[in-house]
């Protein structure tokens, strides 16, 4: 399994998780969840899929076990923050430090994927061009 895949596959999970909760909170016009459900869509389908855009179209990278590592502690982040989300905004303020942690999972995970964005090109990452012989 690649990195991309991986994010691939855990964007349509949240996805589906995600809009069944705001299929939720329009139907029960209770709308208190709503950070949980913006952000378990933000970072979990929109952010996902685009870390797997970036690394699909880096194959080494794609390859790397820090790659998957740094899908892994986004995804687990983010479904730990959207729980604890949930939780405060239903009431359960005792959830808040959960948030607090998890908000820094999130934070680690971006900062792994910093760390790519701005090492050197020379550290191993090839960019697939889609160009053949003739072009
Ligand atoms: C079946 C699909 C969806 C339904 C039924 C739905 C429903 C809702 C509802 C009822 C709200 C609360 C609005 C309010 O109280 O002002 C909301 C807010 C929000 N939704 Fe969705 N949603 C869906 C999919 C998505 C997706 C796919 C995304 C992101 C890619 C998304 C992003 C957001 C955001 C960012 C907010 C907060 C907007 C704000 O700050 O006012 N939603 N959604
Ligand atoms: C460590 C990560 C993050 C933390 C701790 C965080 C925290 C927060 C907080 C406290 C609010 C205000 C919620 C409220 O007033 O009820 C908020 C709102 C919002 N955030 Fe984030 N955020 C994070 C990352 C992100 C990212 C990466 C995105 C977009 C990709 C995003 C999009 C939004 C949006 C659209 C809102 C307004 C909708 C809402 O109230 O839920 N956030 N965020």
């Amino acid at each position: 399994m690649t990195a991309s895949s991986l994010s691939f596959r855990i964007a349509v999970l949240c996805v589906i998780a995600g809009m069944a909760m705001g299929i939720g909170m329009a139907v029960t016009q209770n709308h208190s969840i709503m950070p949980a459900h913006a952000h378990l869509n933000l970072l979990g389908w929109v952010s996902l899929f685009l870390f797997g855009i970036y690394y699909e179209r880096r194959p080494a990278l794609n390859a790397s076990r820090l790659a998957m590592i740094q899908v892994l502690l986004w995804s687990v982040g983010t479904v730990i923050l959207t729980i604890a989300v949930a939780a405060i905004h239903l009431g359960y303020t005792a959830a808040d430090p959960v948030a607090g942690i998890s908000s820094f999972m999130v934070l680690g995970a971006m900062l792994i994927f910093a760390y790519f964005v701005f090492r050197p090109a020379s550290s191993g990452i090839e960019i697939q061009t889609h160009m053949t012989p003739a072009e």
